[in-house]
This record gives structure tokens, sequence and C-alpha cells, in this order.
């Protein structure tokens, strides 16, 4: 069997010759020793080949957090991008290995010896970040919201810090500008942001004149919230507790509610939908956004320890009627437990609890998403949807 990424590199020079995968066999990504694993000369850690870099002058190999790394663009061999390290052993600049090799500058290329003694190579034969399954399906039914809690709390100051007063890349480049179109004006409006995390759409709306109320079931994502409240007050109610039953909120008060990537994560969803619709005014408006759920157990990348948004993997979900809970696995995350529903039980849910559906469609990437994201992201945005918006009005 070859080596995933020299089959890639094939792909794209037929001269390139592949090698037989060593490691990570039986993955879906096995490698040869080439584009393996390197050890940082500088903190010992091991990681993926594009996330390290070689210093020729001190012969050092460095991790990207030895110093600052910055994406290249320009295509070569399959790749689109590639990323540079400010050397902190020489104060040069040295591209990813990846990149290293194609300029004929990768430590086995330049140093003798190096690729047979296998210098700097991890001693690592298989990635053991990820559980062996890969996708765990759980008992929906034995979860509690307080399950869905300590998921979700373990990794809220991680997914704090890849926020800004915008949200993250998604958000920001591609599902807000639909959602907030679908809201209208809010000047003024009373809106419950249900399932609001560390806040920052709830902040969003407030200082776009709205009147905000939050509802957020992780303990640490509402501490957070109000940490953010007491810093800058911007007079929002966050709430702790479960959007499934919201004993504390009174019935025809809200004139919209939004539910921005929540309802694919809570448990009782249908519970959820008779609260929000219950809270609404007659009239008013229901906004809410899904992880589009062709993806939603299967965005993965199969070299799992790649930093390469091109090694994502997209569309291969398999049993998309099958109800069921389990944990994906993303980014540097714990694995968070999710629910996987087919889009029409979400409509069906809707409907029982007089919320009409009145608008549906699918995030894109925003024209400055275009402008300001790396080639490859633009690419993988291209490959597979990440959601869908839906507009519903309560009647
Ligand atoms: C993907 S995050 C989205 C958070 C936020 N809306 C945002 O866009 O940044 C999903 C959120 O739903 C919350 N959640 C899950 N089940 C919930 C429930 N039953 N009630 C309220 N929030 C819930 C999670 O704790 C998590 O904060
Ligand atoms: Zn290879
Ligand atoms: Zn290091
Ligand atoms: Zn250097």
């Amino acid at each position: 069997m070859n080596c995933y990424y020299c089959d890639r590199i094939n792909l794209a020079d037929p001269d390139y010759a592949a090698r037989a995968a060593e490691f990570d066999l039986g993955s879906e990504a096995p490698r040869c020793a080439r584009h393996w694993r390197y050890r940082c000369d500088r903190c010992g850690e091991p990681g993926h080949f594009s996330d390290r870099f070689y210093c020729p002058k001190a012969k050092r190999v460095c991790c990207k957090d030895s110093g600052v790394v910055t994406l290249q663009t320009g295509a070569f061999w399959s790749f689109l991008d590639w990323w540079t390290l400010a050397c902190p052993e020489c104060g040069g600049t040295h591209p990813s290995l990846e990149r290293a090799e194609f300029e004929q500058v990768h430590p086995w290329q330049l140093v003798p010896g190096a690729e047979q003694q296998r210098r700097w190579l991890s001693s690592e034969t298989h990635l053991v970040r990820y559980p062996p399954v890969r996708f765990p399906v759980v008992e929906a039914l034995q979860l509690t919201d307080a399950d869905i809690d300590v998921t979700w709390s373990n990794n809220a100051d991680l997914w704090n810090a890849g926020y800004d007063e915008r949200g993250d890349s998604n958000r920001r480049y591609s599902s807000d500008e639909l959602l907030l179109d679908f809201l209208g004006d809010v000047r003024g409006r009373r809106i419950l942001d249900a399932g609001s995390g560390t806040g920052y759409l709830a902040r969003l709306l407030a200082r776009a004149g709205a009147q905000v109320t939050a509802v957020e079931n992780a303990r640490r994502f509402h501490e957070i919230a109000l940490e953010y409240e007491q810093t800058t007050p911007l007079g929002i109610d966050f709430r702790h507790g479960s959007i499934s039953s919201m004993p504390g909120l009174d019935a025809s008060v809200f004139d919209a509610v939004v539910a921005n990537y929540v309802l694919m994560d809570v448990r009782e969803y249908e519970g959820a939908m008779a609260e929000i619709a219950r809270v609404l005014k007659p009239g008013g408006r229901f906004v809410f956004s899904l992880v589009h759920n062709t993806i939603d157990f299967q965005w993965d990348r199969s070299a799992t320890d790649s930093p390469r948004k091109d090694d994502r993997v997209g569309w291969r979900d398999s049993g998309y009627f099958i109800r069921r809970a389990g944990y994906i696995q993303w980014g540097a995350f714990e694995p968070f437990l999710t629910f996987h529903r087919p889009l029409r039980d979400y409509l069906a849910a809707c409907k029982t609890v007089g919320l009409e559906l009145r608008d549906l469609d699918e995030p894109y990437l925003t024209e400055e998403g275009q402008r300001v994201l790396p080639p490859s992201e633009v690419e993988s945005a291209q490959q597979a949807p990440i959601s869908y918006v839906l507009r519903c009005e309560r009647v």
C-alpha cells in the first residue's frame, strides 16, 4: 500500500516515486517515513511534517510553536499553500517540510545519511491522539443535559480562544451574513440567543441595538459569557440552563429567537422547539443554523494530525436517515457529543409547534472570506457545505 501523501504528490507529478506506507497502517491515511511525524529539537514533541521546519544553519528541526508561522500562497505538487517559520535558531525563514522536500531542502535531502538513520523521525507507529474507534455511537436515551454540559465545558476555553468579536472564521466569513439577514433589523427588538456559547452573537446583536437574553447549557461557556459581560457590560441577560426547558422565561415575549449551530447538539431538540415557539410572540422569527448534516459525523481529516484543511474529508455519510448520538473530532478539541438527524426531523419539529418555514439557504464563503482566506480554505469551502440557515415564523 502506498503512502497517502506520496500518492497525492504522484497524481500531480507522475515522476514522483510513491513510497510504501509504514505508519498509521489501517487508517485512511497510511504514511511513509518521509511523510510521517518528526520530533522537534527544541521541545521534543513529535508532529505532522507540515508542522515541522528545518534550520540548515543550526541543523535542527523546529516545530510550529517555536516561532512565528506564516501561511504562504502558491501551488506546488498537489498543494495550494505551505507555511514558513521565522526561525528561532538563525533568524532566517524556513519552509514546512512538504515544501522543503519540493525545494530539495528537506533535512533528509540535505544531511547525508539522515534518511537511512531516520533522524528526527518520531518513534510512534500510529496516531495516538484520537480514540481508535472514530465515531463511537452512544445511546442517546441514556444521555442527560449534564453529560452534554461536560463535553462542551471541557472545550470552552480553547473554543473561546478561537473566537473574536465576530466569532470564528466560519461564522465571520460564511454563515453570519445569512443569519443576520434572516434576523432583519434588530434595533429595539427583544431577542433570545438560545444555546449562546460564549455569547459572541448576543454581544453582536446587543451592539446593534437589540435587547438580548441568552440561555446556555454548558457551565463553563456561561461563565466565560458572564466574564465578558462584567468587563464590557452590554446589558445582556445571560442565563445558565437547557433551552429544552426554560421555565424562567415568560410566554410570547420575544420578537426573535436565534439558535446559532445549536439544535444538532441539543438532546431534546423537540422540547427546545416547543419552548422556542412558546416564548416567541406571534409573528416573531425563529432563525437557526445547523451544521450541514451531510458532514456532521464525517467532517474530519484522513490524516488526523494534519494542519492542512485540504486533508479534510467531506461527504462520506452512510446512513443519512439513521438518527444517532456520537462524538465528533474537530481540531485540537476533546471529542464533542453531537446528534445526527436528517434535516426533515427539524422541519417536522418546527411544524408541530407552529413555527412555519419561510426560508432556507446554504451559506457560502462571503466575498470578504474569498478575499482574505488562504486558497486551501477557499477550496475546502467549495468541496462541501458547512451549514444550513433557516427562518421560521411563529404562527
Ligand atoms: C456549536 S456550539 C454554538 C455556540 C454558539 N451559539 C456559537 O455560535 O458560538 C453549541 C452550543 O449549544 C449548547 N447546548 C447544547 N445543548 C444545549 C441545551 N440543551 N440548552 C442550551 N444550550 C445547549 C452547547 O453547550 C454549546 O455551547
Ligand atoms: Zn509519502
Ligand atoms: Zn517544538
Ligand atoms: Zn534557521
